[in-house]
This record gives structure tokens, C-alpha cells and sequence, in this order.
């Protein structure tokens, strides 16, 4: 069996002192209760002393955590211990998590001792942290720029004082791969007593290395990694977790190491941090970007089709995705849109793959990504383009207020009809509108994306709305624009109808076998 790393989230201290505006801390327990699910090994969640809320986080998240090891973060001062401890007394097993700057820099220009006087305060401090629990973990502040024979001085003192983890954070994230594991590798050479402690590296991403330095630090032994979910921290952020632990996961003939993650959590767990805490994930983000399992080009999704592991490491399943996409676009080649098409259930004698593929590129070249229903349209019924649009806006009002209260009224033209429909909604004018709207379709959609953004500057700026909706299992998009944003939505919604409804018509057609 190879050796475990012990994985350390520190989202909810690190990646949330970084945010724009504070978790709540219902929001705080939400995310801890995540990474309980994701199995992560130990859960730094606060630095009780930084405020009231923050206490009173790290005390309900420690009353509801089971089996994540709860830590809180501690400055060497007594009153941080103190309260550190008050704050996850209900535990029986807490981490108090101790740390000092190490480097001349910090040392002369912060703190303004002499190395002697910091180790003192080290020495002291892991005491006094003893007094409540055995399990410490104190870091080296700027270790990454600490001199390695004082790094060696001070790692021994923190050990035989009784710290059970050190940690070598390069906190300003200076460091390259290279370097950072000789200082892992020089630690295991120099300091006597090491074989007492586990070694724990935590490093910051200011020169895009804080993952490549955690795992060369791997190598040279660390068997803690400390990080955050999609990489969220101070200034560039922290090593992103889920990447660390796909690496390991993927690269075990290399490192030689396992983690006891629950992998298939990653993907719900990184959603959920991103959306609680507003910070989007880049779409070309290692394993959770959302384009990170998907294939544009045709030479790429011709070889996925093939055989998956032409162009795929890691099996998007690992993560916990369910679908992956081949998008289709103009680069995609007739394999791809083959493909979809019999993930859609159509047979190939059903319809010709030659005339579609012809028309599939003229329309991506105007529409950039092709959907499912687009297929369809393209494969049965001629020249969807000029179809005419069954449901027309007619007219809409909608009055808001600050409670969130919504009163709408739409009018659609519905073919030969027009059907007027109103709602009342608690959950302000787009909710009240979509509502009145659903009522004019009778179409029982799940509304799953909504985004909004701005065409052009200042107040002249058109509002673009772009939904994705779920309509018996299959997903259909519309799109909105105007200068009202309650319009676009509207639109939008209005624009997704329009495909529904004509991919209804292509079922009846093929159902009444006429195509
Ligand atoms: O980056 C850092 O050095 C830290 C310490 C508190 C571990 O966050
Ligand atoms: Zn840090």
C-alpha cells in the first residue's frame, strides 16, 4: 500500500479571507458540510479570535462536523490560542493551528525580533496550545524565503516542543517546483527529529506554481497538502485542491502516493464554493472548468469517439460529472454530430448525414454552438432558419417592489391565437414574468441557466439574456436582447418556446412517419 496525503482544505480561512464580501455562516457550514461529503481529512474553518462572526462559525461548524478534522487558526499569542480552543471545545479531537513568520524579511520588517526571540514565541505558544489538545500544526510563515538552516532551527524546536505537523507555506508563492522540494528534502536531511511530525506544504499561486510546487514537495516526502477549492486565497489564491488530488490520482505510477478523497464529490463541491462565494470558475479551469472534459475540435472529438483516452486523462465521472459534451461548432467533424445524433436515439437509415452535415456547418458558422434541438430541426425539417416563429411577444407588463413581490401580465401570439396570462411571484419581476409565461406554453421546463450580460457600454447597453432550460430530459437554449432586461428575459424565454415547439413538431412528424 502506498503512503496516504493527508489532504487540508483551508477554503473557509485562507480562500474566505479573501473574498469580497464575508460568508455567512449558514454559507460556511453549507461549505463545510461539502467538503465533510468530499471526505477531506482536515478542515481549517476559521481564526476565532479575527472576529465575532468568525467564532461563532468555527463553533456551529465544529458542533456539526463529524468526520473531517476540524482546525482553527491561531497567531502566537495566547488569546488566539485561547480562543481558538473555546471555539471548538465541544470536540474531543481539534486541530489549533499555530503560525509565525520565518524570514529575515518578515521577522526585521514585521514583526521586528531576532530569530532567537521568534523561536521563543514558537516554543511558548506550541505549550500553551498543549494545554487543550495534542494535535498541533504550526507553520512557517514565508518559509519559501526563510534560510534553510534557520527553517531547519526552528522546524526542530516546533517538533521536540510538540507540534505533531509543520507546515512550510511559501506564502508569498516565490518559490519554483525545483527549489521547493530541496527545502522538503533538505528538512528530511538536516533536522533530527522529523520522523515525529508530519510535514505539510501550503503554497500560494502569485507565479501560477502553487500546484506543480505542492507536488514536487510530494515527492521529496510532504504528506500534507494544504489548499482550497478552486484554488480560491489571498492575492493569485491557493494551490487548488482538486487539481493536487487528480494529480494524485492520476499520476500514482509517478508519486507513489494516495489520498482517501472522495473524488466523485470534486465537481459538486467546487460549484458549491464558487456560487456561494461568487467567485466564477474560468472555463478552461483543470478539472472543474466546464470546459475541461469537453471537445471542440473535430480531429479531437473523431478520437474521443474512438476511444476516450486519445484525448481524455482523467474520466469526467471521477469528478462527479455526469454528462460531458462534445461541443458542436463549426470545427466539429460529421462523427461528432453522428454521434449526437444517436445519443439523441435516432437511427442513421432515419435521416442522411451528408445533407445534415452540410447545413449543421452553415448553421454553426452563424450560431457558433449548434444544440440538440438544432440537429434535429436541421435533420427534419428543411431549412429551420425560415421557419415561421409559433409564439410571438405581444405585449407584457410587470410591476416590482423591494419585498421581492412581482405582479406580471404577458400577451404571446400563439400561432392563430392569442392567450393573455398573469402571475404573482415572491421572487422578483423575472420569476413573476417566466411564470406568466409557462402558464401561455403549458411546456413543463426546468429553468437550469440564466445569465445576463451587457452588450455595449454605459446607459446605452443592450441586456443579452441567455437561459438554458431542461424540457423532458433534453436542453434547449434562447436568447434575449434589448434594452430592458426584464424584455430580454422575456425574449429569451419566448426564443426557447420556439424550439421547443419545434421539436415537438418534428417528433409528431416522424411520429406520423410523413418525413
Ligand atoms: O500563506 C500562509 O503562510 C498562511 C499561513 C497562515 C499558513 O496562510
Ligand atoms: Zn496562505
Amino acid at each position: 500500500m502506498t503512503e496516504k496525503v493527508i489532504i487540508f482544505d483551508t477554503s473557509l480561512r485562507d480562500g474566505e479571507q479573501a473574498l469580497q464580501a464575508s460568508l455567512s455562516v449558514k454559507e460556511k457550514l453549507q461549505i463545510a458540510m461539502a467538503l465533510e461529503r468530499m471526505k477531506i481529512d482536515v478542515i481549517e474553518v476559521g481564526f476565532p479570535i479575527s472576529s465575532p462572526g468568525d467564532f461563532e462559525s468555527v463553533r456551529t461548524i465544529s458542533n456539526h462536523i463529524k468526520s473531517s478534522q476540524i482546525c482553527s487558526l491561531a497567531r502566537c499569542v495566547d488569546k488566539d490560542i485561547d480562543v481558538a480552543a473555546e471555539a471548538m471545545s465541544v470536540l474531543d479531537n481539534f486541530r489549533i493551528h499555530i503560525f509565525l513568520g520565518t524570514s529575515n524579511l518578515h521577522i526585521q520588517s514585521k514583526l521586528r525580533k531576532s530569530f532567537d526571540e521568534i523561536i521563543s514565541m514558537a516554543v511558548h505558544s506550541i505549550k500553551r496550545a498543549k494545554r487543550y489538545t495534542n494535535n498541533i500544526e504550526f507553520s512557517c510563515e514565508d518559509a519559501g524565503r526563510t534560510s534553510i538552516d534557520n527553517l531547519c532551527r526552528i522546524v526542530e524546536k516546533a517538533i521536540s516542543s510538540g507540534a505533531t505537523t509543520i507546515n512550510i507555506p511559501d506564502t508569498v508563492g516565490y518559490t519554483t517546483p525545483n527549489q521547493f522540494s530541496n527545502i522538503i528534502s533538505s528538512l528530511y536531511q538536516k533536522v533530527p527529529n522529523i520522523d515525529q511530525s508530519i510535514i505539510s506544504v501550503h503554497c500560494h499561486d502569485d507565479l501560477g506554481m502553487a500546484v506543480a510546487n505542492s507536488i514536487s514537495a510530494i515527492s521529496a516526502g510532504a504528506r500534507q497538502v494544504e489548499g482550497t477549492i478552486n484554488g480560491i486565497g489571498e492575492r493569485a489564491g491557493n494551490a487548488a485542491l482538486e487539481e493536487i488530488i487528480m494529480a494524485i490520482k492520476a499520476r500514482k505510477d509517478l508519486l507513489n502516493v494516495h489520498t482517501t478523497i472522495e473524488n466523485k464529490e470534486i465537481y459538486r463541491t467546487s460549484k458549491i464554493i464558487s456560487q456561494l462565494c461568487n467567485i466564477p470558475i474560468p472555463s478552461n479551469k483543470a478539472i472543474v472548468g466546464s470546459n475541461a472534459f469537453a471537445h471542440s475540435s473535430g480531429i479531437h472529438q473523431d478520437g474521443v469517439l474512438k476511444n476516450r483516452k486519445n484525448y481524455e486523462i482523467i474520466s469526467p465521472k471521477t469528478i462527479g460529472l455526469k454528462e460531458v459534451a462534445l461541443n458542436l461548432t463549426s470545427r466539429s467533424g460529421r462523427a461528432a454530430v453522428k454521434h449526437r445524433m444517436q445519443m439523441m436515439g435516432y437511427k442513421d437509415s432515419e435521416y442522411d448525414i451528408n445533407e445534415l452535415y452540410v447545413s449543421f456547418l452553415k448553421l454553426a458558422d452563424k450560431k457558433g454552438q449548434v444544440f440538440d434541438y438544432d440537429l434535429e430541426a436541421l435533420a427534419f425539417i428543411n431549412n429551420k432558419q425560415e421557419d415561421p416563429e409559433h409564439f410571438r411577444l405581444e405585449y407584457f407588463n410587470v410591476q416590482s417592489s423591494s419585498t421581492g413581490l412581482a405582479t406580471s401580465s404577458v400577451t404571446l401570439i400563439c400561432g392563430k391565437l392569442i392567450i393573455t396570462k398573469s402571475a404573482t411571484t415572491s421572487n422578483g419581476p423575472i420569476d413573476s414574468v417566466y411564470q406568466s409565461l409557462n402558464k401561455i406554453s403549458g411546456y413543463s421546463i426546468i429553468l437550469q441557466k440564466f445569465q445576463l450580460f451587457a452588450k455595449g457600454k454605459g446607459k446605452d447597453a443592450l441586456g443579452q439574456v441567455d437561459i438554458l432550460v431542461e424540457y423532458q430530459h433534453r436542453k434547449f437554449h434562447g436568447v434575449g436582447l434589448a434594452t430592458d432586461i426584464i424584455e430580454s428575459s422575456v425574449k429569451a424565454m419566448v426564443n426557447v418556446f420556439n424550439n421547443i415547439w419545434r421539436a415537438n413538431q418534428v417528433m409528431l412528424k416522424l411520429q406520423k412517419n410523413i418525413l
